[in-house]
């Protein structure tokens, strides 16, 4: 049996987050949706993330920071726009050929201060039983220390990786990988990077409700502790998602283990 891997679709990909639409990128999704169906014999777990609108919302009501000082009205709110596009990826999904479970993040994870700390895996592992594909996204979740918060679909891509001992996380978003500025200003693509390597990258970051690229490769790093596999590519371009999943080495960024430690 071909072992776990987690996609994790970033709303980068389903919307163009830059421009400001909230049009899912059907086609785009479509050809990703159905590649899969034709050409990944093993299971999936699919986790997405939170699109133009979304964002829109979550930063509006300043909701990640939890009760005191955001509102039950932008909770409210984000959790509807999160619903709205789970299921439109959900539909899409099933009409490209593939069997979607949908998992509500607002049910499963429980989290203290942001972090996850309890989880009900039993739909995940349910679903994948019955060779369903598990859905889930980043979305807004009740927590222990806030009272509230969001939930980002790379600590959600993270935690279940790591707790269903998946063999590889692919991250899907809507550049080629991990950008480092070089001295001359330059940006170059990232091919292999260790924790080391990943602290001193100079990000540059848009304001956003869940922090961005280097936010997602500083906990992604806890997955590559934990033995599972990670790789950034540019969902913009299914072969890459594919070949990623496939096992096949593609344009992107792989996390690796201390370079140094390597050696020995
Ligand atoms: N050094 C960098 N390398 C790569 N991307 C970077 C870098 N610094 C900032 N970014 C930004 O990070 C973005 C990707 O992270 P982001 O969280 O926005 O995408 P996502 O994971 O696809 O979306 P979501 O969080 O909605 O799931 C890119 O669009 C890019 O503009
Ligand atoms: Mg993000």
């Amino acid at each position: 049996m071909e072992r776990l891997q987690v996609l994790k679709i970033g709303g980068s990909v389903l919307t163009d987050k830059r421009s400001g639409s909230n049009e899912l990128r059907e086609g785009l999704l479509r050809e990703v949706f159905s590649r899969i169906r034709d050409e990944l014999a093993g299971p999936l777990v699919l986790v997405h993330g939170g699109g133009t609108e979304v964002h829109r919302v979550a930063v509006e009501y300043n909701v990640a920071a939890g009760a005191e000082r955001s509102s039950t009205e932008g909770l409210a709110r984000t959790a509807l726009e999160v619903r709205r596009l789970n299921l439109k990826v959900i539909e899409l999904m099933i009409s490209s050929g593939l069997l979607p479970f949908s998992v509500p993040a607002s049910l499963a994870f429980r989290t203290t201060g942001g972090r996850i700390k309890s989880a009900n895996l039993d739909p995940f592992l349910a679903s994948l039983e019955h060779g369903l594909i598990p859905v889930t996204c980043g979305d807004v979740v009740f927590d222990r220390e806030l009272g509230f918060t969001v939930l980002s679909g790379d600590s959600i891509a993270v935690y279940l990786a790591t707790k269903l001992r998946a063999a590889r996380i692919v991250y899907a978003t809507d550049v080629d990988g991990v950008l480092a500025r070089d001295p001359d200003g330059r940006t170059r693509l990232v091919p292999l990077m260790d924790y080391e390597t990943h602290r001193r990258t100079v990000y540059t970051e848009v304001p956003d409700a869940t922090g961005g690229m280097a936010a997602k490769v500083e906990e992604a790093f806890e997955a590559v502790e934990a033995g599972v596999e990670v790789v950034i590519v540019n969902g913009l371009r299914p072969e890459r998602v594919i070949g990623a999943l496939r096992g096949e080495r593609v344009e992107g960024t792989y996390l690796v283990r201390s370079f140094s430690s390597k050696k020995s």
